[in-house]
């Protein structure tokens, strides 16, 4: 308890006794206390409908952290931590439950930064942020802030139907809209990158770079999320959010501060100049792609199709392979071929920057690797050791994550995502207009799927998606870039 006049933060979970909480959310928040960045006077108010009691859920939680924290878990840490924790039954369909959430909070007394993270799924965001508004617990009194996990809407209209709900609770100021991509340490560095080196950011343009990849590929099927990715698909799943935060910050302009809306407002600027695909045309820029059985490092995996909660005959993408256009001066004419995919051979996400070749030698290669190995590898051309005058491609390869200082210091995304937001800075956050810009994009590309009746290729487990994908590159005399590298 306080004197009633401390600054107090208290964070509120919602969808306590999910996977998310579990695996992700309580062991950041493990890290940061025992890293000392919690804000000082904090508590966490976890809310279930299961019978737990506060003793009871702390049982329940300790082995998860035990292994998922990033830092050493130290029970002394974690019972210290524990002294902030909460556990209330509460089901949160019910208003009639609120007011003793508000009871609670209520208690700490103080001026309070309250943090509302809704670990639910997306149908349960506005009634829980009409029933917080109702209960009165977003009063004047306090900060509120709340934290939603996407899907932001299935499309651009859903989208906005929940912007406007969740607007009548919080003003967008106050909406973090979560993309732990966002929360990815190489993906900041992709900016660190390019706007503090004039030896990447002088050649960042449409006279050097031939072209661009962006690849997220998966070994990974669709686990345990088989219904709901059944009627996503990975152009929603993973394009429309994940790889379109990597692609605006590939192609965006040095943003004049630091601050959140300098940087988003430039994202905004590529996702807005993303060149829709022409009436007909969608068969030079798009590849789907489902998986069937095969085999991941010898094991065999079964199909899509065989996968728990999948509909018979689904149609559904498990592999997306699309060549883009930024209508920028900057990035005019550069191809950008983006690919996602599941149950892939390869098990990596990277950004590929080709650049022009001079003749007769391999063009210089620039891969940041943001997942899951860390680090930027560079090829260039170097005259082989001898007497003859032969050039041959070299490379240096800066591994970030292979260093051990460099791992134990690096937060996990969450981690950076719930410190970010204690500190409300909104920079790692996808804005309003982000979403919109790409559901324009998505649902646009979509209807020219249903138009042109776009096929799913399939592929075996264990491949980089169909053949086609690779057609795709190849007839522009071009190739996905698999190579070993690192
Ligand atoms: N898991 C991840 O790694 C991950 C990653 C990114 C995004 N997400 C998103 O985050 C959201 C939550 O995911 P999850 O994997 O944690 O889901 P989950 O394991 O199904 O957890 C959902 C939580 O909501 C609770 N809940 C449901 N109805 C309730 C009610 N009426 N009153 C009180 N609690 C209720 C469940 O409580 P019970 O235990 O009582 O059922 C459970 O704690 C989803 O939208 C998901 O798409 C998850």
């Amino acid at each position: 308890m306080n004197n009633g006049k401390q600054h107090k933060t208290v964070f509120m979970i919602f969808g306590g006794t999910g996977d998310l909480t579990y695996r992700k959310l309580l062991p950041a928040f493990y890290n940061l206390f025992s890293l000392f960045k919690m804000p000082q006077d904090f508590e966490i108010l976890i809310i279930g409908r299961k019978e737990y009691t506060t003793e009871s859920y702390i049982d329940i939680i300790r082995p998860w952290l035990k292994k998922f924290t990033r830092t050493n878990f130290r029970d002394e840490v974690f019972e210290r931590m524990c002294d902030h924790m909460h556990y209330l039954v509460a089901d949160f369909t019910k208003e009639e439950d609120y007011p003793r959430i508000k009871e609670v909070v209520d208690q700490w007394g103080g001026v309070q930064q309250r943090l509302y993270y809704l670990a639910v799924a997306p149908q349960f965001f506005a009634p829980i942020a009409f029933s917080l508004k109702k209960a009165g617990i977003l009063d004047p009194v306090h900060s509120h802030q709340v934290m939603i996990e996407k899907p932001f809407g299935v499309d651009i209209t859903s989208a906005q139907i929940l912007h406007q709900q969740m607007c009548t609770a919080f003003d967008d100021e106050s909406i973090y809209r979560i993309d732990h991509y966002l929360g990815k340490e190489m993906i900041q560095n992709i900016m660190s990158v390019r706007f503090n080196n004039t030896l990447f950011e002088g050649i960042w343009n449409h006279h050097q770079i031939d072209h661009i990849q962006i690849s997220a590929l998966e070994t990974v099927g669709v686990e345990n999320r088989g219904e709901y990715y059944d009627h996503t698909g990975a152009l929603k799943d993973m394009v429309q959010n994940h790889l379109f935060q990597i692609l605006s910050i590939v192609g965006m302009e040095k943003p004049h501060s630091n601050s959140a809306e300098a940087i988003q407002s430039q994202q905004v600027k590529v996702l807005d100049a993303l060149i829709p695909i022409e009436n007909g045309k969608l068969h030079d820029h798009l590849v789907l792609g489902q998986y069937t059985e095969g085999f991941i490092a010898d094991t065999k995996t079964k199909g899509y199709l065989d996968e728990d909660n999948v509909r018979p005959n689904s149609p559904t993408e498990t592999f997306v392979a699309l060549k883009l256009y930024v209508d920028s001066p900057r990035l005019s004419g550069v191809p950008i071929y983006i690919r996602t995919g599941k149950r892939t051979q390869k098990r990596a996400t990277e950004v590929a920057i080709q650049f022009k070749a001079p003749q007769g030698v391999l063009a210089n290669l620039l891969i940041i690797k943001i997942y899951p190995d860390e680090g930027i590898y560079l090829r260039f051309n170097a005259k082989k050791p001898g007497t003859t005058q032969e050039v041959v491609p070299v490379f240096m390869d800066f591994c970030q994550s292979c260093v051990y200082e460099n791992r134990i210091n690096t937060p996990e995304a969450y981690e950076r995502l719930i410190e970010a937001a204690f500190k409300k800075d909104k920079s790692l956050f996808t804005s309003w207009p982000q979403v919109l810009s790409s559901w324009r994009f998505i649902d646009h590309l979509i209807e020219r799927i249903a138009a042109e009746q776009a096929e799913v290729y399939l592929y075996p487990a264990g491949q980089n998606g169909p053949i086609q994908a690779e057609e795709l590159l190849n007839r522009e005399h071009r190739h996905w870039i698999d190579e070993e590298h690192g």
